[in-house]
């Protein structure tokens, strides 16, 4: 019941991106990708190592060199240099060289975090992802952005660097916790928001069934999210356009996030931008409201948040001035042209910011 895909890469070859129920299937994409003198440190954190390391290192034992495992405290306030310079210490002190494998273990940070520390450890190392929460599955894993949050900036200093294979044991979701889950489920629809009006359509009619997380149905959940985000990547892997679209809703998610002090998850901001970005849409008539409406309502049956309180609007708009999708000072906001098609914005004024981001307060 597996399904693949294959992602080409910038200039060296691709990579598969592959949908299992267990591990077991990493040893044949082990034996296929590198062979028995070669070492592995699988990179973790405090969460999801003590969960599956264990297993993972036991699917691959007998055809490595050697396994190492990596465990660094869970949370975003570890995806930091400090981190990324106690695993090159580790790597140096168990002999790594350019040959061995680094395999993050784990969601959005560790997977961040691995890719950095193997595009800088010894000018480059392969490295696979693992990723274990739905949100890494869908986004973070694939597409070969790496990199930690630096001062108050998230995600500031990173590399583009694409991993050998993703490998998700879509069966780890069964124990996500419900929060996560939702966080996960933000980033889906933003999919097909962006790109795929039918796909919307899909995830709204089978959200019981994603509810349930009967493993059919998120199968193919995933592997039409991933689809959607393969096909972005491949035509502008490293964001000099057409990739930009990903970041719809997360000009006003990141800066929530921030100044939340990073206490919600990922998905929660990134459905609360994703609001305001379609109702500064709506404003401009790119949407009808009964589409607005329903925008609201998916990202509410999935106990995604929808409103917020205790922010200040200005702040918010303040912040987003900081993030990284400016270009020569002007913010590149996305919006919704209709459902299902996104477009680059360079003409989103503060005032209109200012409106979207109201819009979210007003539920309090
Ligand atoms: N998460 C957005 C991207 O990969 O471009």
């Amino acid at each position: 019941m597996a399904k693949q895909m294959f992602m080409k890469g910038i200039k060296e070859d691709g990579y598969s991106i592959l949908l299992e129920c267990s591990f077991e299937k990493l040893l044949e994409q082990w034996k296929f990708l590198y062979n028995k003198n070669q070492k592995v440190c699988i990179v973790t954190d405090s969460n999801v190592g003590p969960l599956y390391s264990r297993e993972v290192s036991a699917v691959l034992k007998k055809d490595v060199k050697e396994i190492f495992v990596f465990t660094f405290p869970a949370g975003e306030e570890n995806k930091t240099l400090d981190t990324v310079e106690s695993l090159y210490s580790y790597l140096i002190e168990n002999k790594f060289d350019r040959k061995d494998i680094l395999i993050a273990l784990g969601g959005g940070v560790v997977g961040d975090l691995t890719g950095y520390g193997a595009a800088t450890y010894l000018r480059g190392i392969h490295y696979i992802q693992i990723p274990t929460t739905l949100l890494s599955q869908v986004d973070s894993s694939i597409g070969g952005k790496t990199g930690v949050d630096f001062k108050k900036y998230k995600n500031m200093v990173g590399a583009f660097y694409m991993p050998k294979l993703v490998y998700m044991n879509i069966d780890v979701l069964q124990s996500l916790d419900e929060r996560q889950f939702s966080s996960g489920m933000a980033e889906i629809i933003k999919h097909g928001l962006i790109r795929d009006h039918s796909f919307f359509q899909w995830i709204s009619s089978n959200a019981e069934n994603i509810l349930k997380r009967d493993i059919k149905t998120i199968e193919e959940m995933i592997y039409k999210s991933c689809f959607i985000k393969k096909e972005i990547v491949e035509l502008d892997p490293t964001e000099q356009g057409e990739r930009a679209l990903l970041n719809f809703g997360h000009t006003i998610g990141h800066a929530i996030e921030k100044i939340k002090n990073f206490q919600m998850l990922h998905g929660e901001c990134v459905a609360l931008g994703s609001v305001a970005a379609a109702y500064i849409s709506l404003e401009r008539k790119l949407l009808k409201r009964e589409e607005y409406e329903n925008i609201k309502h998916i990202f509410k049956s999935f106990s995604l948040p929808i409103c917020i309180g205790n922010c200040s609007p200005e702040e918010i708009v303040e912040i987003t001035k900081l993030d990284k999708k400016m270009e020569e000072g002007i913010v590149k906001f996305i919006l919704l042209e209709k459902m299902g098609k996104a477009v680059i914005d360079k003409s989103v004024k503060e005032e209109e910011l200012l409106k979207g981001i109201k819009e979210i307060l007003l539920y309090e």
